[in-house]
């Protein structure tokens, strides 16, 4: 397994747009890994395969407080959703940044699991948020896309500032 690198907002990479996985393989099956070892190693709870610059629909995500709930979804769907919720949100290409965005509150999702298996799951709460927050991803859009122009501009900047901090 290998720690993967992962790309920052606002690098114009988190805009490109994941093609469909043709076969559940090896190849996949250690992105998988390696995804799912980056992202707790970063203390994250979801993380999209283009968010470390590997342009395939390959999502992983684990909202158990054990961290012992991997779930992954490979070519994800939105079939249905309904409702409407707000949640403050963060993600590992926008460290340091919460913002509040409105998504959808029920959705139900068809997609592949890590064994190349299909299934559907119905979701609610914190889960559907992030399964809309990582399928965003997948199409290229990062969650403070949600916000104002201004806003936008102003986290730009502070991350900027970050970055020559840790340089
Ligand atoms: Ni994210």
């Amino acid at each position: 397994m290998a720690l993967l690198s992962i790309l920052h907002y606002p690098d114009e990479r988190l805009h490109t747009v994941a093609k469909p996985v043709e076969k559940v393989d090896a190849r996949i099956r250690q992105l998988i890994a390696d995804m799912a070892e980056t992202m707790y190693a970063s203390r994250g709870i979801g993380l999209a395969a283009t968010q470390v610059n590997v342009h395939e629909q390959v999502v992983v995500m684990d909202l158990s407080e054990e961290k012992n709930d991997l779930q992954v979804f490979i070519n994800a769907r939105i079939t249905q959703h309904s409702g409407e919720t707000t949640h403050e949100e963060g993600c590992l290409s926008v460290p340091g940044i919460f913002e509040t965005v409105t998504r959808s509150e029920q959705v139900t999702v068809e997609a592949l699991d890590g064994e190349g298996k299909p299934f559907t799951l119905e979701a609610d709460g914190l889960l559907a948020i992030c399964i809309q927050h990582e399928l965003d991803h997948l199409q290229g859009k990062v969650f403070v896309e949600y916000l104002s122009r201004l806003k936008q501009n102003r986290i730009k900047s502070k991350l900027k500032k970050q970055e020559k901090n840790t340089l």
